[in-house]
């Protein structure tokens, strides 16, 4: 099977486990016991803080756990949704369903900024948005078309105006730099299962003297910011997730993960025609790739892909399965038809450049075929300008 779905979910690194294992067998005590293996527990712990807290550009107390991306999404907003001063929250239009469906929630109501065609962030009507806004949330890199939204200059504008801002960084983190203390982000939330850690880990950034409200009560761990025993291992794995991906950052494996994304489109695009690349190229994640293929159903395409031994998603992988064209593709304007015969290949460090060409082979074997059949008679076909 050739793996491309890594914007669902990454597979642990031999490193990774390495570090984590320990944790799970041997030294599976409580952080919180006061005994030997209580105290080498909660040194884990706090030795992990300090890695993420480091690599946030932060500091250790600005860190808090989670069980991943959307609790600290969910504890973040709802936590600000109830001490805010009047005013709505603003969000964008691509976000993903752990920000909206929280933002639906919320009694003050919440406001979407658009975007563009290429999917990014309509600066202008943000800061407009802005001044009836209590606080404010843009994702760092969109979970569907890997395109990176202008968080930085977001949270600038939201600073400018004294309104809170909120980063969802799930799906950018591992794949680019996401220093936060130099920046007026005020919160962010990464998640360890999308950069090779393992599921069920997250991290919460809160910057000091910015309100935090726990959504969960009980034993006051995490400095009473999210109570119940610590999960030592998911968050030892967190950390080495955090310290791996600062290497391959650093010694330019994302770089080469882009370069094998790219000769993938290539292939692609060379073999057959009615191929669209959605999304700002010049600027997404170096291992995202989302295209359309002009009379071909995503579905069709993603069972004949598993069918060849070839693992993608249709949209974002919380979509997959259903009918409704993404909201990701409306906001940016795509038509139905487009937006439902798009496939999105997501590559990471395991793959390689011969990966990369079979899987283009694949896609071109199984886009011909359903053209052919759709064309037969069987299935409408269906053409868009791009
Ligand atoms: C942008 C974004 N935010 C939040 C989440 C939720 O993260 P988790 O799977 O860790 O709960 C995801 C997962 O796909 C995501 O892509």
């Amino acid at each position: 099977m050739i793996y491309l779905d890594a914007n669902a979910t990454t597979p642990l690194a031999d490193e990774v486990w390495g570090a984590m294992e320990p944790w799970l067998r041997e030294y599976f005590h409580n952080p919180s016991s006061t005994h030997q293996g209580g105290k080498r527990a909660r040194a884990a712990l706090e030795e992990a803080r300090g890695i993420v807290a480091e690599w946030w550009g932060a500091r250790e107390d600005e860190v808090i756990f989670t069980s991943g991306g959307t609790e600290a999404v969910n504890a973040l907003l709802a936590g600000w949704d109830s001490v805010a001063c009047e005013g709505y929250f603003l969000t964008s239009e691509v976000e993903h369903s752990a920000v909206l469906r929280s933002g639906q929630r919320m009694q003050r109501g919440m406001i979407c900024c658009g975007v563009d065609s290429l999917g990014t962030l309509r600066k202008e009507e943000f800061a407009a948005k802005l001044k009836g806004a209590a606080f404010a949330s843009v994702m760092a890199a969109n979970n569907e078309t890997g395109v990176i939204l202008d968080w930085r200059g977001a949270a600038e504008m939201a600073h400018s105006q004294g309104v809170p801002f909120f980063c969802d960084a799930v799906q950018a983190v591992g794949k680019i730099p996401l220093e936060v203390g130099s920046s007026a982000v005020d919160a962010m939330a990464i998640s360890a299962h999308k950069f090779h850690g393992p599921k069920g880990s997250g991290a919460l950034y809160v910057r000091r003297g910015c309100q935090f409200v726990p959504m969960l009560y009980g034993g006051g761990q995490e400095m009473g910011r999210r109570s119940g025993t610590e999960n030592v291992a998911a968050i030892v794995g967190l950390a080495a997730a955090v310290k791996l991906s600062a290497k391959k950052l650093a010694t330019g494996a994302m770089d080469d993960v882009a370069t094998i994304r790219d000769a993938f489109e290539a292939a692609v695009i060379r073999g057959i025609e009615g191929v669209v690349r959605n999304g700002d190229i010049a600027s997404r994640l170096p291992n995202t790739s989302h295209l359309s293929f002009a009379g071909c159903e995503a579905a069709g395409l993603l069972i004949l892909l598993d069918d060849m031994g070839v693992a993608c998603s249709a949209g974002s992988a919380c979509m997959a399965g259903k009918q409704k064209p993404s909201h990701v593709q409306m906001a940016m304007g795509l038509s139905e038809a487009q937006a439902k015969s798009s496939l999105r290949v997501s590559f990471s460090t395991i793959n390689t450049m011969s990966e990369a060409q079979g899987a283009a082979m694949a896609v071109i074997r199984a886009v011909k075929k359903l053209r052919s059949v759709q064309g037969s008679g069987v299935g409408p076909v269906v053409i868009y300008t791009p």
